[in-house]
């Protein structure tokens, strides 16, 4: 583990997929991770187990993001169990594509809640300790934003508002020394992008074609650049969107 200042970092919707891969990065950084999910209790644990065989500190909250008990009480129990939450990554998010006749409110309310409410009410959590007077936050948007690829309206429409909150939050909270960017990554092999159908599809063959380093994203290709990003190395760096894709644009 390393000997860097020690945190506590709250990863949410890290029971598998980039979520995982970003809380294994942050324990190795040598934060305590809080490992948040929705329903997958034992992807968490999983996760938990593999930071504390390696040395580090972890523990799994569950929890919806987008409402506001939930985080209140995801808040909560990092505090109790580590100390004052001074890294957040908003990685929780759901990628449903439809063609746009097709989208219906249900389809709004269930994205836009997850992939954008959720992040007001983290960062609000955040800035709501007053005893943080430094502090990182990492969103975690789309390449979507870069392509706005046919059938991803509603979806990259969600991550754009993220993105637009990315900037203004990092306004708002600059003053107070906490920074706040965010990342696109690329098409990745996931458990979300193998149940939506994307891994194995023409679509996911034509991204890689399109992908200057040939492949598709893994979790730990995100996890080393949010350590980045949450660590001093990067403290002149707020408000900004930073392409993680492969070189996909
Ligand atoms: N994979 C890609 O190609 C790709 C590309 C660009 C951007 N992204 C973004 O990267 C993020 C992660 O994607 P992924 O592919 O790793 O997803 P994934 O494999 O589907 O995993 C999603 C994670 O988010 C959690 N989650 C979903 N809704 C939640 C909620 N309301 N509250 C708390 N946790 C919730 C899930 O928890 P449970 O499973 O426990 O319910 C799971 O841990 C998303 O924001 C996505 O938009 C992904």
């Amino acid at each position: 583990m390393s000997t860097a200042t020690t945190r506590t970092a709250v990863v949410t919707g890290a029971s598998k997929g980039l979520g995982a891969g970003i809380a294994l990065a942050l324990a190795e950084a040598g934060h305590a991770v809080v490992v948040n999910y929705r329903s997958d209790a034992e992807g968490a644990s999983r996760v938990v187990d593999q930071i504390r065989a390696a040395g580090g500190r972890a523990v799994a909250v569950a929890g919806d993001v987008s409402l506001p008990a939930d985080v209140r009480a995801l808040f909560e129990e990092a505090r109790v169990t580590f100390g004052p939450v001074t890294i957040l990554v908003n990685n929780a998010g759901i990628a449903a594509f439809a063609p746009l006749e097709t989208i219906t409110e249900t389809d709004y309310r269930r994205q836009m809640d997850t992939n954008f409410w959720s992040v007001v009410l983290t960062t609000q959590a955040l800035a709501a300790q007053e005893d943080v007077t430094d502090g990182a936050i990492v969103n975690v948007s789309t390449g979507g934003t870069y392509q706005h690829p046919a059938f991803a309206s509603l979806y990259v429409a969600t991550k754009s508002a993220m993105e637009a909150f990315t900037v203004i939050s990092a306004k708002e909270l600059g003053p107070r020394g906490i920074r706040v960017n965010a990342i696109a990554p690329g098409p990745s092999d996931t458990d979300g992008t193998r149940s939506s159908g994307f891994v194995g599809s023409d679509m996911e063959a034509a991204s890689i074609a399109a992908t200057p380093l040939g492949r598709s994203g893994r979790p730990d290709d995100y996890g080393s650049v949010v350590a980045f990003l949450t660590s001093d190395g990067a403290r002149w760096v707020t408000g900004d969107v930073l392409l993680v894709s492969g070189g996909q644009r």
